[in-house]
């Protein structure tokens, strides 16, 4: 019996598909009946979580518009079409403001928020002539609460917040959806930098203090896995959310309202 929470038959595409949040995504969709196309900078990475899934993969930077474009091609060529575009690639950078060189700054800006926004871009030329899609942005906790070191890393996602809201209102009437999610604390690669202890060493304990100090931070006591924020996903492409627009949705265990 389908539901109008099914996503089976919808052609996915997602970056920053080889590991963590965006691999769980691709294999969340895919056990769901999604056609699935898995782009990453690691190319290895994005080929092997393809061959898991029975999906199409292809290297992907996207910072360069190129490349981001190059990837909506594929999925139209692969699929048909583009129903949902999943712009999961980010990266971290924990440094303080005052301090941050401009290569950290540019290198930021030019993942974390100009890949999102070729993402947009290339999704919106290949869902136009459909008249539907859902574009789902990936931001982050940090667009509620300062941080120190979290600064540049937050900027980025709050443009991300915003970019979301503005293009939402551009092109609803294209019949085409644009949400963002602001994951809380998820147990992914991208976390295991916090095992690097002060002294640049791995350092376990470091690492095991991080998690309970993320854990500490949600009313519930836990922190996420990937497939939390996959789920989240996987609704905001389904029919269920036909309703769902320019909205920041929050799989953070509580965190930003509970200190
Ligand atoms: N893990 C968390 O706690 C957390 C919290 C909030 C937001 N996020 C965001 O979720 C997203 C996914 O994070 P994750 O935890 O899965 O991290 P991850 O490090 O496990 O995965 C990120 C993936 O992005 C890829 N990537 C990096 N730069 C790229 C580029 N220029 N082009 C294409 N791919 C690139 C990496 O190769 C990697 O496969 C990121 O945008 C991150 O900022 C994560």
């Amino acid at each position: 019996m389908s539901t109008p929470f099914d996503v089976d038959g919808k052609v996915a595409l997602i970056t920053g598909a080889a590991s963590g949040i965006g691999a769980a995504t691709a294999k969340v969709l895919a056990g769901a009946g999604a056609k699935v196309v898995c782009v990453d900078l690691d190319e290895g990475g994005a080929a092997k979580i393809a061959d898991e899934i029975g999906g199409t993969s292809a290297r992907c930077n996207v910072a360069s518009r190129s490349d981001v474009e190059a990837a909506a091609d594929l999925a139209v060529a692969a699929y048909g079409r583009l129903d949902a575009m999943c712009n999961v690639a980010g990266i971290p950078v924990d440094v303080m403001i005052a301090d941050a060189s401009e290569e950290q700054l540019d290198k930021i800006i030019n993942v974390n928020l100009k890949g999102v926004f070729y993402g947009c871009q290339a999704a919106v030329r290949v869902m136009t002539p459909n008249g539907s899609g859902s574009i789902i942005n990936v931001a982050s906790s940090g667009i509620d609460a300062p941080a120190r070191n979290y600064g540049l890393y937050a900027m980025t996602k709050a443009a991300v917040a915003m970019l979301t809201k503005s293009l939402a209102v551009e092109v609803g009437r294209n019949g085409i959806r644009v949400n963002a999610i602001a994951p809380g604390a998820t147990i992914t690669p991208f976390t295991e930098r916090h095992l690097m202890g002060p002294d640049g060493k791995v350092n376990e304990e470091y690492y095991d203090r991080f998690v309970e100090a993320m854990k500490k931070q949600s009313p519930l006591g836990i922190v996420g896995d990937p497939e939390d924020q996959a789920y989240l996903i996987q609704y905001l492409i389904s029919d269920a959310a036909r309703f769902c627009t320019g909205a920041i949705w929050r799989a953070n265990g509580g965190q930003t309202f509970s200190w």
